[in-house]
């Protein structure tokens, strides 16, 4: 019989899409050898990583069909990267303790969201004219996996970091959509929003409790990667009431709120696939 376990392996070191979208066994508290976080997930031609650029289209090019529609590639790239590293992270990390558990529960929940925003990506890249693949995929989240030696660190950069990013993401090119009248991929941005929220707040709920209730900031500041600071965990168009949604504090979203740095990722105007 498989467990989660195998789901794990499958999304991660399983090559095809359809291996990715595999359905997930719920967590049970069975021995786990543990893995590492292998050098890059498994990809097939199809779906592989590639060190050619691609431009994220600005906002005025997106009223053609072909440039909407590689900008839902990037985002089903973002959704497949998140889930390996997740599947990996049920792998690498151990569930000993009860925190542990609740990681991996939490985590099985998240992974199926993220499946579903993959497909509802893909399906609105096919009715605009393109297959998932059919432009350059980057491995940027992947690379900072070497630095995830804990799953404080996991979620220091996956809920607090990336996904947080993602509120902004999604809530600007709803409204890009909308301007554009194109309800269909506005349904879609509003969906992934509403399941990203709840992700972020699983993240900070669970460092909240492993944190034992001291300051949420400083336990985040000193589990993110090197290299990264909190300005990666905004967007284009930063919404600090999406945080506040999430659960975070004021005083927690009041500090990213003043924070900058000259870090150059993040003077960005638009979402780029690699820094
Ligand atoms: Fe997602
Ligand atoms: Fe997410």
């Amino acid at each position: 019989m498989s467990s989660w376990i195998d789901s794990a392996e499958q999304i991660l070191y399983g090559k095809s899409l359809e291996e990715k979208l595999c359905s997930i066994e719920p967590f049970e508290d069975i021995d786990l050898k543990l893995h590492h976080y292998p050098s890059l997930p498994g990809r097939n031609k199809t779906i592989e990583f590639s060190d050619r650029k691609q431009k994220f289209p600005g906002k005025g090019s997106l009223i053609e069909d072909e440039k909407k529609a590689i900008a839902f590639h990037f985002f089903a790239n973002h959704e497949l990267l998140a889930l390996e590293m997740m599947a990996a992270a049920l792998l690498v990390y151990p569930h000993r303790d009860e925190a542990g558990i609740r990681f991996k529960k939490d985590l099985i929940a998240t992974m199926k969201d993220e499946q579903k925003h993959m497909k509802l990506y893909i399906i609105r890249m096919k009715e605009l004219g393109i297959e998932f693949g059919d432009f350059p995929l980057n491995d940027f989240f992947w690379r900072q996996t070497p630095n995830l030696k804990t799953p404080e660190q996991f979620y220091a950069l996956m809920a607090l970091t990336f996904e947080s990013a993602n509120l902004d993401f999604a809530s600007y090119y709803a409204e890009v959509f909308k301007e554009l009248g194109d309800e269909k991929s506005v349904q879609t941005m509003n969906i992934v929003l509403e399941d990203e929220i709840i992700h972020v707040a699983r993240g900070a709920r669970w460092m909240d409790r492993v944190n034992k209730g001291n300051d949420l900031w400083s336990f985040y500041m000193d589990n993110l990667p090197p290299l990264l600071t909190p300005c990666r965990a905004k967007g284009i168009l930063y919404k600090p009431e999406l945080r506040t949604r999430s659960g975070l504090s004021s005083d927690f979203v009041d500090k990213l709120t003043n924070y900058q740095d000259d870090y150059r990722i993040t003077q960005r105007k638009t979402w780029k696939a690699t820094p």
